[in-house]
C-alpha cells in the first residue's frame, strides 16, 4: 500500500469514534418513541445500510427455537436459518463476543449468502435477563452471562476486504446498546404458536 493510502486509511479509523457516536444520536432519534420491534429492527437495519460506506449487506439474524433466524435486513436475499457455532454469525452467538473477519475466505465454516462478500462483522445482542434492560455488549458482564441472554446477532458484510476493524467492532457495539432498550426482545424472538389444526 502506497504512503498516502495508508494516511487517508489512518485518518478514517481516527474519525470513526464520532462517525459513531453521530449515528448512534441518529439511531436514539429513529426509535425514540416507538415501540414497534420489528419497525425499529426494520429502521436500525436501513440505517446502517444507509450511512455506512462499503456494505453489501447490514441486518439482524433472531434466535428463535434453537437456531438463527433471518430478521430485518437490507442487501440481497440471505440465508435463512443458521445453527448457533456455525458460519461467522453462529460463532459470534456463542461466543457472545463480537467477532470482525477481515476475509471471509480464511473464515472457516464461513457462510457464504453472497459471494460478493469479502469481510465481515457479527455483534450479539446481548440482553438483560429481567426486564430486558440494556445489558453489557463488549463487556465481561455480557459474556458471562449472568442475568442476560443473547437474542441474537447483528450482522454487516463488505465487498472490501478489511473493512471492518476495532474501531467498527466498539462503535456498533454502542449502537446496539443504543437500540436494545427499544426492542421488546422477547417478542422479536418468540415463536410463532398458532395452531392451524385445532380450528
Ligand atoms: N456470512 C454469514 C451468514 C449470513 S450472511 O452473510 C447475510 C455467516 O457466515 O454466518
Amino acid at each position: 500500500m502506497h504512503l498516502p493510502e495508508r494516511f487517508a486509511l489512518a485518518a478514517a479509523a481516527a474519525r470513526k469514534p464520532q462517525f459513531y457516536s453521530l449515528l448512534g444520536r441518529e439511531l436514539q432519534a429513529l426509535v425514540s418513541g416507538e415501540t414497534d420491534w420489528l419497525a425499529n429492527l426494520a429502521n436500525a437495519a436501513a440505517l446502517l445500510y444507509d450511512q455506512l460506506p462499503g456494505l453489501n449487506w447490514a441486518g439482524f439474524y433472531l434466535y428463535k427455537g434453537d437456531e438463527l433466524v433471518l430478521g430485518p435486513f437490507q442487501g440481497r436475499p440471505a440465508c435463512v436459518r443458521i445453527r448457533p457455532g456455525r458460519g461467522v454469525c453462529g460463532t459470534a452467538f456463542s461466543r457472545r463476543e463480537t467477532v470482525v473477519v477481515p476475509d471471509v475466505h480464511h473464515f472457516p465454516g464461513h457462510i457464504a449468502c453472497d459471494p460478493a462478500s469479502r469481510s465481515e462483522i457479527v455483534v450479539p445482542l446481548i440482553v438483560g435477563g429481567s426486564g430486558d434492560e440494556p445489558a453489557v455488549a463488549a463487556g465481561e458482564q455480557g459474556k458471562e452471562g449472568r442475568d442476560t441472554w443473547v437474542a441474537g446477532v447483528l450482522d454487516l458484510d463488505s465487498p472490501e476486504p478489511g473493512r471492518f476493524d476495532e474501531a467498527d467492532a466498539r462503535g456498533l457495539e454502542e449502537l446496539v446498546r443504543v437500540l436494545i432498550p427499544h426492542v421488546d426482545w422477547r417478542q422479536a424472538t418468540a415463536l410463532a404458536c398458532g395452531d392451524a389444526s385445532s380450528s
